[in-house]
């Protein structure tokens, strides 16, 4: 079943863990994927790879903490195909501290990377939405900004105002058949977790112990999840915060 034919879809951190899962899942159902990433090497080796695997695929550089990059982003995007029909605000960064410990560089950082592209995306994409008579935007939001962890109250502060952020958007924007919702994901491989794991001492290991399904969360499946919110059979979705957790946040 290829539920993303002929659609254009925008995956921010492209190049990264759960980016570049996204990436390839989109893809592989059809869509034409505008892998993006500040980090433009990452974004081509998944671009290239989705390309050897027969799907449609462009790497674009953009930083998106800067407005003007990430609006380039979108009018870039929008001149392939004249249309984006799905926004996947995944990028993220995650500046571990408490109140004391943290820089306002961290803080101020991490609200640019986490939320603010978020505002200057969708301002960008939701008037060719509206203009084709709908879309999907699917805005990576994490447990931690539900259920916060310790010593990370930035990310965590980020992540819940991404949550509301997305029930805000999808409130105002129901009535034009853009569907907004997030996805809150519990402890998944990927980079970003495997450096904070080595920055506390842990091992995946331990991690994986702890779990109560006895393993922590891969890539692939918070694409799968991606891929249904995007997708019309989620068609009456809208404004769900969906957690992929593995029941980490109900141990
Ligand atoms: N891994 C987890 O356990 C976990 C849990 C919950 C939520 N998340 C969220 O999932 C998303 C993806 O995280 P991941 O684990 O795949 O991390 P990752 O570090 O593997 O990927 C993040 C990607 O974002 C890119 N990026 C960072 N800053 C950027 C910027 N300013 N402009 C453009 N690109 C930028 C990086 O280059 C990287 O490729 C993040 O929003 C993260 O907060 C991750």
């Amino acid at each position: 079943m290829k539920r993303f034919e002929g659609k254009v879809a925008v995956v921010t951190g492209g190049g990264g863990g759960i980016g570049s899962a996204i990436s390839r899942r989109l893809a592989d159902e059809g869509a034409l994927v505008v892998v993006s990433d500040g980090n433009l090497d990452a974004a081509k080796f998944v671009a290239s790879e989705i390309e050897d695997a027969g799907g449609s695929a462009v790497a674009i550089a953009a930083d998106i903490s800067q407005k003007d990059t990430g609006c380039d982003l979108i009018a870039e995007a929008f001149a392939l195909r004249s249309r984006i029909d799905i926004l996947v605000n995944n990028a993220g960064i995650n500046r571990r501290g408490n109140l004391l410990s943290l820089t306002e560089e961290d803080w101020h950082m991490s609200f640019a990377v986490n939320l603010d592209s978020m505002f200057h995306l969708c301002r960008a994409a939701i008037p060719h939405m509206i203009e084709a008579g709908g879309g999907a935007i699917v805005n990576t939001a994490s447990q931690w900004g539900l259920y916060p962890a310790p010593n990370h109250i930035a990310y965590n502060t980020t992540k819940a105002a991404v949550a509301a952020f997305t029930q805000n958007l999808a409130r105002d924007y129901a009535p034009n058949k853009i569907r907004v919702n997030a996805v809150c994901p519990g402890e998944i491989l990927t980079p970003m977790l495997e450096a904070g794991v080595k920055r506390s001492g842990r091992t995946i290991a331990d991690l994986d112990k702890l779990a109560p399904f006895g393993r922590i969360g891969k890539p692939e499946e918070v694409a799968a999840l991606v891929a249904f919110l995007a997708s019309d059979e989620a068609a009456f979705m809208c404004g769900s915060l969906v957690e992929i957790t593995g029941a980490q946040a109900v141990a």
